[in-house]
């Protein structure tokens, strides 16, 4: 067994070209990557090509890819599925300053595929469907507030940009709503309340005490980047009623899982109805997306024309709608349409929490196994995580991160969850397992 030195030395010697890269890339770009998320430490790994399940970079080193962009990549990188339809859209146009066809024919498929989504809006990332939807909650509800809950997050933009990233601030039971980054907009914390995930009983007390402040409750059914942490049924119930209750909109954020679920995505497993669904990466498998819709009395009256600043909410964007996203989101809809690949996907992900958890015990290390469906987490806690608030360790993610990637598996620290793809097979979750096991044994 190899020790976490030696792998971690042997990370360094395998990704050299990499590293030379960082030295000039870091003259130009922050951290020497385009993005927070790829800009890890202690230098980006940057890619060359990238196939099926694996990542092929620089060094040429090859990777089993079990972030898939955040879970877009749904049957793999590059899957002809996509890639033919992006390819033919090409030829055809672009880019259109014209309503196109595909928006048309998308928007009929996810609102048969997603039973919540009536009625829809295309944009270009999760990041501005989370932002605009709680515009509209706002515009809907005439109500200057929005709640979440601790540790989920819902996008880059300053409207929910609290309370995800770590340490925790305020009591288990009444989360304070804390800025994730410095310079966001004075005073925008107010707008937003904290809840505690899984807490029912504190959430509830929570939303009565502001109920008619309030225009909508966040929710992400499955958190993913909060720890891969499912809600439970309990707790959304709870949400569910109390919002109905108080005429606040139940807003559910299911940009990662959503269609990799299955026909009405996660939240159709707890049997609950929101009033607004929000979904993205998987949905144009691996091209930039973001959707958001919800009952036809909200969506018809705010967004139909003419646009009138007093009377309505605004939505557009250059890009949205693109018809090569909407081209891949229309193969991707359409390869879902008999169900059948989400429960191969389904299936295999279980498997692999399966395996991960039966190595858990054979190793006598505490880590915990979270996920559902195609996406699983892994965790160096005693008890299984019921919030994100006991998730954090960005030492041992990192060093766990880095041995992993020595033995070629790519799950990048920051990116707390993991998912499969159809091409997945049989020996990329063996080597998969093999290498958790050094891994943990390493880092335990
Ligand atoms: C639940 C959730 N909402 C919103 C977003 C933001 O999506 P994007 O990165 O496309 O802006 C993410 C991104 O990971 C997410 O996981």
């Amino acid at each position: 067994m190899p020790t976490l030195k030696e792998l971690q030395k042997k990370y360094h010697e395998q990704t050299a070209q990499s590293r030379q890269l960082f030295e000039r890339a870091r003259q130009v770009l922050p951290g020497g990557a385009a993005r927070g998320a790829t800009a890890f430490m202690p230098h980006p790994l940057y890619g060359q090509r990238s196939n099926g399940a694996i990542l092929t970079d620089v060094d040429g080193n090859d990777y089993i890819d079990f972030n898939l962009e955040g879970g877009s990549c749904l049957f793999g990188h590059c899957s002809p599925i996509v890639t033919d339809r992006v390819k033919a859209q090409l030829d055809l146009s672009e880019v259109q300053s014209i309503a196109s066809t595909l928006e048309v024919e998308v928007a009929m498929r996810v609102t048969d595929f997603i039973e919540s989504l009536e009625m829809v809006r295309f944009v270009n990332s999760g990041s501005e469907a989370c932002a605009i939807t709680a515009r509209i909650a706002r515009a809907f509800t005439g109500r200057p507030l929005i709640a979440m809950c601790e540790g989920h997050h819902h996008g880059q933009l300053d409207t929910l940009l609290f309370s995800h990233y770590g340490p925790p601030a305020g009591q288990d039971n009444a989360p304070a709503t804390v800025c994730d980054s410095m310079g966001m907009i004075e005073g925008i914390e107010h707008g937003v309340i904290m809840l505690p995930f899984n807490d029912a009983q504190a959430s509830a007390q929570i939303i009565e005490q502001h109920a008619d402040r309030l225009a909508a409750v966040f929710l992400e059914p499955m958190t993913i980047f909060g720890g891969a942490i499912p809600a439970e049924k309990e707790f959304v119930a709870t949400l569910r009623r109390i919002t109905q209750q108080h005429e606040i909109l139940f807003v559910v954020d299911e940009v990662p899982a959503g269609v990799r679920v299955g026909r009405g995505g996660a939240i159709a497993c707890h049997g609950v109805k929101p009033d607004m669904f929000i979904t993205g990466k998987a949905l144009a498998g691996g091209l930039p997306v973001g959707l958001y819709g919800g009952r036809r009395d909200i969506m018809e009256p705010l967004l139909s024309p003419p646009y009138d600043r007093r009377t309505k909410a605004l939505s557009s964007g250059t890009f949205s709608g693109n018809p090569m996203v909407l081209a891949a989101c229309c193969a991707v809809l359409e390869a879902l349409e008999s169900g059948e690949v989400n429960a191969q996907l389904n299936e295999l992900g279980e498997q692999v929490r399966q395996r991960l958890r039966e190595l858990a015990n054979r190793t006598g290390v505490a880590v915990q196994v979270t996920g559902e469906h195609s996406i699983f987490g892994i965790h160096f806690t005693d008890t299984p995580p019921r919030s994100g608030r006991v998730v954090q360790n960005n030492q041992l993610r990192a060093d766990f991160s880095t041995a992993l990637m020595a033995q070629g598996v790519l799950w990048p620290a920051g990116r707390i969850a993991g998912f499969v793809s159809t091409a997945h097979t049989p020996q990329h979750i063996d080597q998969f397992i093999n290498a958790c096991e050094v891994a943990i044994e390493v880092c335990a």
